[in-house]
């Protein structure tokens, strides 16, 4: 696996390890404080062959492999929103560490929506599925690191954003600096609400480490994956958002753009996992699990 460390700038500064998932494009990180070694894992992906619908922890098991190398304590197992490309490995992980898996509080308003879609009215509790549901503003430690979530809504209606000292995880709003930023069209998902929060993050001081949740290299000249970028170098060059790009410029843009994108292909399955903190569904009497998957509720006409 792909990775590349963030040293820490100081006292409550993270030194930030990423790892990235070839599969989904998945920046994943550790983000440890270098006083006491404390950490949180962020977005971590769970393995999935959407052919087989099979499911399995090896990417997971490398990200703990490297905490334990390093002699980290897990602290916390995070996930900004409920990922439709890739499906979380946080109660996995959180079973393995101990550490609670969290998440922000408007999943429930996800839930709601994806409750509809599977026609499932009864499925999906994140209240009892993940161990703490953040509200915007609200303040956690990792280590003596301060941490402050940040509703980042418009790619899902309840994206948040984790604010670590000189560093923020801002997972799919922003893509890499010479990309752009994440799509908005998923259900729930607002270009208007992705701009003001963006906005948001670009008010955070100048050299605020940003780290993002997605890269699809070859991007350019560029050939390895890349997520971390500073505050003003988005401000100056983000071909979306840099420069000061109106609201009403960038909502056209990134609808014309989001118009010419095909779904994530495990985002079917996603939803109905990562709703439930990561668990598959329920085993049926033959104790197998069964995913549920709508017919024409998405997508286009096969031609
Ligand atoms: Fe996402």
């Amino acid at each position: 696996m792909f990775t590349r460390e963030s040293p820490s700038t100081g006292p409550g500064s993270p030194r930030v390890i990423g790892f990235y998932d070839d599969p989904t494009g998945s920046c994943q990180y550790v983000a440890a404080c270098p006083a006491t070694g404390k950490c949180a894992i962020i977005d971590p992906v769970q393995d999935f062959d959407p052919a087989a619908a099979h499911s399995g922890v090896e990417t997971a098991q490398a990200i703990l492999d490297r905490v334990r190398q390093e002699g980290l304590e897990v602290a916390w197992v995070l996930d900004t929103h409920p990922h439709a490309d890739h499906l979380t490995a946080g109660r996995w992980l959180a079973e393995q560490t101990g550490a609670p898996h969290a998440i922000g509080a408007r999943v429930t308003e996800i839930a709601a929506l994806w409750r509809d879609y599977y026609n499932l009215p009864d499925a999906f509790d994140p209240a009892a599925d993940f161990d703490r549901l953040f509200a915007d503003g609200e303040t956690f430690q990792v280590g003596e690191m301060d941490v402050r979530v940040m509703l980042s809504d418009g790619h899902t209606l309840g994206s948040i954003t984790f604010v670590m000292g000189d560093a923020a995880f801002v997972h799919d709003t922003l893509m890499h600096v010479d990309v752009g930023t994440s799509r908005a069209d998923f259900p729930g998902g607002s270009s208007a609400d992705l701009y003001d929060s963006i906005q948001e993050i670009l008010a955070l001081p100048d050299t605020t480490r940003l780290f993002i949740g997605h890269d699809y290299p070859p991007v350019k000249d560029r050939k390895d994956p890349a997520w971390e970028a500073t505050v003003a170098a988005h401000r100056a060059g983000n071909p979306h958002v840099g420069g000061g790009r109106s609201k009403a410029a960038f909502c056209t843009l990134r609808d014309d753009r989001d118009a010419t994108l095909g779904l994530p292909d495990r985002m079917l399955h996603a939803l109905q996992v990562n709703l439930r903190g990561g668990r598959l569904p329920p085993p049926e009497d033959d104790g197998h699990s069964y995913f549920k998957i709508p017919a024409n509720r998405f997508g286009k006409e096969p031609r």
